[in-house]
């Protein structure tokens, strides 16, 4: 197996893989990891042959999120040295969450701390039934800083205030009940679950899905007014005169019925 801390592969079926790949020290990450994340996920957003994104690890865990040897190394710097760095996670988790292409977190075993950041970035989340998660930077002493967004987004601020502030560690099953993950499969199942997920979203158009995600980003929390009304209708307008749109409603039209 090579000894690349991410593996990127686009298969046959237009699915972009991005693997992290430091079993031993469980897919922790660093700046350099997370510089390369950043530089893979760029590239399979601009690569027209992908038509969709898995987040893997490899190893007994997901992820035990920021490497603490990177944190006692930043540690010593200035303070805006360590903005800037701090701002390449939160950049990664970014380019992520913004995607333009449909995204799965595929997650075994421990997702802690920046892990869980990185399943509140995708978006459909498949947890193994022996998947564990926690959010454990006070106890480190440290605050889950970059990933806040994305991890209040998928567990609301209310759940965030429990789960921030004791570093609990919660199972699977919470994880589904808090709206983390959207589904949990047995554990030797999990392959079986994302690649259900990977036929379904192949059916779809690619320029839909881009712009159905889009529409979360621009219109969730928005009061429903004028701006929003005008904005939705626009992009749907939009969607209507594409060709990827009169090509696939045309394609429903023709379809053969039964007799
Ligand atoms: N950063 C750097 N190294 C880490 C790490 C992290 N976040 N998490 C685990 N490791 C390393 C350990 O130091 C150990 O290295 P060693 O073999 O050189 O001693 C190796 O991974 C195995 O860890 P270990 O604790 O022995 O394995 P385990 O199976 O008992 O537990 C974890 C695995 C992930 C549950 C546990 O290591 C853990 O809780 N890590 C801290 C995760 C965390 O709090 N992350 C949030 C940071 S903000």
């Amino acid at each position: 197996m090579s000894d690349d801390v991410i593996l990127v592969e686009v298969d046959g079926s237009g699915v972009g893989w991005l693997t992290l790949n430091r079993p031993a020290t469980h897919n922790a990450f660093d700046d350099a990891l997370i510089a390369r994340m950043t530089e893979a996920l760029e590239g399979l957003g601009g690569n027209p042959d992908v038509r969709a994104a898995v987040l893997a690890a490899n190893g007994k865990s997901f992820s035990a999120g920021a490497d603490l040897g990177w944190m006692r190394r930043v540690a010593e710097y200035t303070f805006e040295q360590n903005v800037d760095d701090a701002m390449g996670l939160a950049r990664m988790l970014r380019t992520l969450d913004r995607l333009p292409k449909p995204t799965i977190a595929r997650v075994q075993g421990a997702a802690l701390g920046g892990g869980v950041g990185l399943v509140a970035a995708c978006d459909i989340a498949v947890a193994a039934d022996t998947a564990t998660f926690a959010l454990t930077e006070v106890k480190l002493g440290l605050v889950p800083g970059a990933i806040s967004p994305y991890v209040i987004a998928a567990i609301g601020a209310r759940q965030a205030r429990r789960y921030f502030l004791t570093a609990e560690r919660f199972d699977a099953a919470r994880a589904l009940d808090l709206g983390l993950v959207h589904l949990v499969a047995p554990a030797d199942g999990l392959d079986g679950a994302v690649g259900e997920l990977l036929e379904t979203l192949a059916t779809n158009g690619p320029q839909a899905m881009a712009g159905a995600k889009d529409l979360v980003y621009a219109i969730a929390g928005r009061p429903i007014d004028e701006d929003v009304m005008r904005e939705s209708a626009e992009r749907i307008a939009g969607a209507r005169a594409s060709d990827e749109g009169r090509a696939r409603v045309q394609t429903f039209l023709d379809r053969p019925r039964g007799g």
